[in-house]
């Protein structure tokens, strides 16, 4: 089956040569506009990438990029070249990759087969994740598989730092050679050296017969270093000498053995903090840091984690024989807050706990362990990126924001879901202070027939603002007067915004 290609209309002159392209290139294609319904057209269409043409900031584009993102199809926006720094905008629009207009067909078409393979590349190494750092990571194993030069991978416990380590040899010339994996803080530094670099018989009490290290096992293929940063001086000094020269002896040998080894190194710990402290070589910090990936805590993604509750629960269900049906969106929205210092490894074992034990079929919050459910309140330690003023700990309004900031996020996407849900109808709803939008929206519908307006995720307070005027006038028939006066504000400032808004 040809891959499918969703093109939006939004900007007719180059959505109908790439559409051409892409057909001639032989993949099949459909069109979306601006008055289709998002959520049927991506089910119907189910499209391997959905390419943005224009107005990528539109409300009805970010719902299309957002529903996507969901449903872990890639999308290509091509921007404009008065939209500013591309970086900003690939976070600001949760696209995967973004071109600069004019866009050749062919170019387009070269990246959409780069964003297809790389979603092939997710499915076979099982990274899921649609997030900036993972498709970054992603980029990078890609790059890095095919050379031979080591890798150190750093992030926290339960990051995916073995996933990646696997997912670079798989990719690698060496797939279907040796993968071996050592943890070095399991070992008592003596029986890690052994372990490495094998023994020579009679090397010691007990070594009745010659043994083969992992470097030995690892030839041709590739060694996982994991816990590099809980190895002793003297294995240190040892493994830099492989480094330096593939060579190494075997524990009471004295003929060097030479390896064709690729190195990937992985730690929770902060190498480089290590060095600092005096408690890791440097030379060896440099020679492992050839290349480097690091992946971010899950917290710092946590765009991901509604991708990442759905795919496991799919999985375990099926590996535990439990029909399920899902999750309820209140039980997704603690997930989504919760702090998760065990990272992707605790998510996945807290939803194969709740797959087995939940007494329905769908997760409930209250199916939550008590200690997961802990909130955007315990959210800290929050990192803050260095330039930001007013970073010393603790810093109260500083957190205040950006709590508050989540939680709207949350509720926004919140919103979406149930969007998706009911796309035709979303009522706005005076929140008194302190209500959460989830609440309301859990306390029966509120519906009570009047004129609708729609949010969609990722409008702004402008598009907000310009879909209830839109909607005031209708439900008044045009009359501005009356329209004003229900929205509080004068009539002159109403005109004015009518205006500037293009209402006329
Ligand atoms: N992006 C991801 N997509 C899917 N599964 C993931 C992802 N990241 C981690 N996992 C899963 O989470 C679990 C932990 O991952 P992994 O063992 O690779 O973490 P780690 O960083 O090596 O942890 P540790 O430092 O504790 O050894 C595994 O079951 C892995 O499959
Ligand atoms: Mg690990």
């Amino acid at each position: 089956m040809p891959d499918r290609i969703l093109i939006t209309m939004d900007d007719l002159s180059t959505a109908v040569p790439l559409n051409a392209a892409f057909e001639g290139a032989g993949f099949s294609t459909a069109m979306f506009s601006a008055l289709d319904d998002a959520a049927r057209t991506v089910r119907r269409e189910n499209p391997d990438v959905v390419v943005l043409t224009g107005a990528v900031h539109e409300p009805h584009a970010l719902h299309l990029a957002a529903l996507a993102r969901d449903h872990e199809i890639s999308t290509l926006a091509l921007l404009e070249p008065t939209d500013s720094e591309r970086a900003e905008r690939v976070g600001r629009l949760g696209v995967t990759e973004t071109m600069m207009k004019p866009v050749a067909p062919d170019d387009a078409v070269a990246t959409a087969r780069r964003l297809i393979e790389r979603r092939r590349l997710q499915e076979r190494t099982g990274i899921i994740g649609e997030s900036a750092p993972i498709q970054e990571v992603l980029v990078k194993i890609e790059q890095m598989a095919p050379v031979s030069s080591t890798v150190l991978i750093q992030g926290e416990s339960g990051t995916g730092k073995e996933l990646v380590a696997k997912a670079i040899h798989e990719l690698s010339p060496r797939r279907g050679k040796p993968f071996i994996a050592v943890n070095c803080a399991a070992l008592p530094d003596t029986l890690l050296e052994s372990e490495l670099f094998g023994h020579e018989k009679g090397a010691f009490t007990g070594a009745a017969e010659r043994r083969l290290g992992r470097f030995e096992l690892a030839d041709t293929g590739t060694i996982f270093l994991d816990e590099i940063g809980e190895i002793s001086a003297s294995t240190q000094v040892k493994l830099l000498r492989v480094l330096e020269s593939r060579t190494f002896f075997r524990v009471g040998g004295t003929q060097p053995i030479k390896v064709d080894v690729r190195v990937v190194a992985a730690t929770n710990r902060t190498l480089r903090d290590a060095v600092s402290l005096g408690e890791f070589r440097d030379d060896l910090y440099y020679r492992l840091n050839v290349l480097n990936i690091y992946l971010p805590p899950l917290r710092e993604r946590r765009e991901d984690i509604p991708l990442l509750v759905r795919r496991f629960i799919r999985e375990l269900a099926r590996e535990h024989d439990r029909t399920f049906r899902g999750i309820t969106p209140e039980a997704m929205q603690r997930l989504v807050t919760a702090s998760w210092p065990g990272n992707v490894r605790q998510l996945r074992n807290l939803i194969e706990s709740m797959v087995v034990l939940a007494p329905g079929q769908e997760i409930r919050a209250s199916d939550i362990p008590p200690d997961i459910l802990d909130g955007p309140s315990s959210l800290l330690p929050v990192r803050l990126p260095s330039t930001t003023p007013g970073r010393e700990a603790g810093a109260p309004e500083f957190e205040f924001i950006l709590r508050s900031l989540l939680d709207l996020k949350l509720q926004v996407e919140e919103l979406r879901r149930r969007l998706d849900e009911h796309p035709q109808r979303v009522q706005v709803i005076e929140l008194a202070d302190h209500t959460s939008v989830a609440d309301v929206l859990t306390d029966g519908d509120g519906a009570d027939g009047q004129s609708e307006v729609l949010y969609r995720s990722g409008m702004t307070m402008a598009d907000v603002e310009k879909a209830t005027i839109e909607a005031a006038l209708r439900e008044y028939r045009g009359n501005r007067r009356r329209a004003a006066e229900v929205l509080g504000i004068g009539e002159r400032t109403l005109y004015r915004k009518i205006k500037a808004y293009h209402l006329e």
